[in-house]
């Protein structure tokens, strides 16, 4: 590729999941449902949720003190913030801004990415990028949600997955002499079918009024069914594509950690790409579906246990509302 002056490797991680639980048993008490169809249906057990006055940048600003601190950096020597959330404090300020106020970051680039549950991924892409050419030395990539306050608890299609949380990487660029890098993206989207997860209220397609909140127009609206099949061929398919990329063979891979929707997903998209469930990082359970801090969440919960090592290669691949999708190789 032209202009790669560097290379950028991943140098500290974080995440943070708020106390307050949403259990499958509660959700009994609110849908027609049962722990049991849940549990085998998508594999949640629970989700987080945040307690009253928690916002997004403060679930962010607990998962990026974990990672400065494990990339041995202070906030204010961050170059730039990138922030994905759908889910973000107010529509303006960005988020990014807010964390770097609470974070005493000081003067840097500071930057929402909106692409659901794709959107972590698509913003280490983007540090990545900012990293390779230079002059940008550290970057912060957050990928956090408050989603409990979109979801219809009368709905049982959307009430059962999604949950609240957040996970930071530092991004720093790498020494010549460092194993560590990432290797490639791959990002994709396709607007021809971003009716499969639409948010329908609050942008200015259909500002607030009376007739939203009748409605319940301020919730989540998904086609389950759909997005789970589009969900297991595009990940499947961006796996392929880092791998074909980096002439790289399915076997040298040691984690795979793909957007955390369902676990059947989830098993769909190894069986597809044909890698062993033993190598793929599986979080869902305790945390649900937590958009754009899925990936990042899951890779921090690796890494602090033992599974992920330093100079593994970590295949990222995500699926989300708009439709987005990507994926992101690198040695760990
Ligand atoms: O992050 C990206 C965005 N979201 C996703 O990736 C979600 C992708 N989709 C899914 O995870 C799954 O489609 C769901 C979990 C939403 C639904 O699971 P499913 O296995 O696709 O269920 P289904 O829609 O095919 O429904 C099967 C049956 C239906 O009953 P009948 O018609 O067979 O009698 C549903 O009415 O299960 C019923 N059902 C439920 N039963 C108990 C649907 N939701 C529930 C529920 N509890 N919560």
């Amino acid at each position: 590729m032209n202009n790669v002056l560097y290379r950028s490797r991943i140098s500290g991680t974080g995440s943070y999941l708020p106390e307050g639980l949403i259990t499958n048993k509660y959700l009994e008490t609110l849908v027609d449902t049962s722990d049991e169809w849940v549990r085998d249906r998508t594999g949640i057990k629970h989700r987080h949720k945040v307690k009253d006055g928690q916002v997004t940048s403060d679930l962010a600003y607990e998962a990026a003190i974990i990672a400065l601190k494990e990339a041995n950096i202070s906030a204010n020597e961050l170059d730039m913030i990138l922030f994905a959330t759908v889910s973000p404090d107010q529509i303006m300020p960005n988020t990014a801004c807010v964390l770097q106020s609470k974070l005493k970051a000081g003067d840097c680039m500071a930057l929402d990415v909106s692409a659901a549950c794709s959107g972590f991924v698509y913003a280490l892409a983007i540090a990545d990028q900012f990293i390779k050419t230079g002059p940008l030395k550290n970057i912060l990539v957050v990928g956090a949600e408050v989603l409990t306050p979109y979801v219809n608890y009368k709905d049982r299609d959307t009430c059962i997955l999604f949950g609240d949380g957040a996970g930071a990487a530092v991004v720093t660029r790498a020494r010549p002499d460092d194993e560590s890098t990432i290797y490639s993206h791959h990002l994709h989207a396709d607007g021809e079918i971003s009716d499969l997860f639409v948010l329908p209220a609050g942008g200015s397609k259909m500002p607030f009024s009376q007739e939203v909140l009748d409605k319940e127009l301020q919730y989540v609206k998904m086609k389950g069914r759909e997005i789970f099949k589009h969900a297991v061929r595009t990940m499947s398919k961006c796996c392929k594509e880092a791998l074909d990329y980096n002439q790289m063979s399915a076997d040298k891979v040691d984690w795979v950690i793909p957007h955390q929707a369902n676990v059947r997903i989830i098993q769909a998209v190894a069986d597809h790409f044909g890698i062993s469930m033993d190598k793929v990082v599986v979080e869902i359970e305790e945390m649900g579906n937590t958009s754009a801090a899925t990936v990042i969440v899951a890779m921090d919960k690796a890494i602090k246990d033992g599974r992920i090592k330093r100079g593994q290669n970590i295949l990222l691949t995500a699926f989300g509302a708009g439709i987005t999708s990507g994926s992101l190789l690198m040695k760990y």
